[in-house]
């Protein structure tokens, strides 16, 4: 296996979860040291075993202190951060706009969008004294087009990718590039959870043959397939990509 990232300190947010914990644990098979981030202790320890030497961290990702407090551990411990990537997001609820609540609706913007700010503001300083980084933000095919029923969800992706373009804009002349990944529908427990919330079993198995026919390679995507197209926009190979919103979506928005 080419060791893309040895030696270079690599931070992951929503590390317990089934993308972030993919990422993570590529990463650290190509050589990155870990510091691993997640509201969920359990789940961060399981994918802390996965990552030799990784430090964890649990915290909020909506809360401008825990991310402050992670951004210092992780210096304190591994080192300034070179890699980001912020996979801690939710799904919030599968209505349309008008019916969506309003708690619901601040939720899912104060974890997808001011958590993606937050994680973005307290660790790119670090980046900037090093003198380079990379940042990869998880968006969504949600976040390319309109969803007609993860109303809150489809919004609040649509301002990750343009906080990620806006941020490679920010950071272009310092040797610093942001981009996000945009995937379609993943094997994972969130469209499991998604499914099983459309219904009895012939309705999930409906939603789930609706979900696959939406993508071409009428297949859902793996958590793998995103980490591959996480560490490439990590990677030096993509040297001169800063701003790109790249669907992992088995040609959905083709
Ligand atoms: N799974 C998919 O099909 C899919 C598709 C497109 C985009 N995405 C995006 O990819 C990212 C990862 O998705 P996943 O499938 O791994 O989801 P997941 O639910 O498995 O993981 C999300 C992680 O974020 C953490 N998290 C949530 N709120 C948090 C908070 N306030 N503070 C700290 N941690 C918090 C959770 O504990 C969890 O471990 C999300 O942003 C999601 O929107 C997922």
């Amino acid at each position: 296996m080419q060791a893309r990232f040895e030696g270079r300190v690599a931070a992951v947010t929503g590390a317990a979860g089934a993308l972030g914990r993919a990422s993570a644990v590529a990463l650290a098979a190509e050589g990155a040291r870990l510091f691993l981030f997640d509201r969920d202790e359990e789940g961060l320890e399981a994918t802390a075993a996965l990552c030799p030497g990784a430090v964890t961290c649990a915290g909020d990702t909506t809360s401008a202190a825990d991310m402050e407090r992670a951004a210092g551990k992780a210096l304190r411990e591994l080192g300034p951060v070179e890699l980001l990537a912020v996979a801690a997001g939710i799904v919030g609820p599968s209505k349309i706009a008008i019916e969506v609540d309003e708690a619901d609706w601040d939720r899912v913007f104060a974890i997808n969008v001011k958590g993606s700010w937050l994680a973005a503001r307290s660790f790119i300083p670090h980046m900037r004294e090093l003198g380079r980084g990379s940042v990869v933000l998880f968006s969504s095919t949600s976040g390319l087009q309109g969803s007609p029923v993860l109303s809150a969800y489809s919004a609040s992706k649509g301002a990750v990718t343009l906080l990620a373009k806006s941020l490679a804009l920010n950071h272009a002349t310092e040797n610093i590039r942001v981009n996000c990944v945009c995937p379609g529908t993943i094997d994972s427990p969130m469209n499991d959870r998604a499914i099983a919330a459309s219904g009895d079993a012939a309705a999930q198995a409906a939603r789930a043959a609706f979900q696959k026919s939406r993508h071409p390679m009428n297949r859902f995507g793996t958590p793998q397939e995103v980490a591959g197209a996480v560490l490439y926009l990590l990677s030096d190979a993509a040297g001169f990509t800063t701003g790109v919103a790249l669907p992992v979506d088995g040609g959905r928005l083709a």
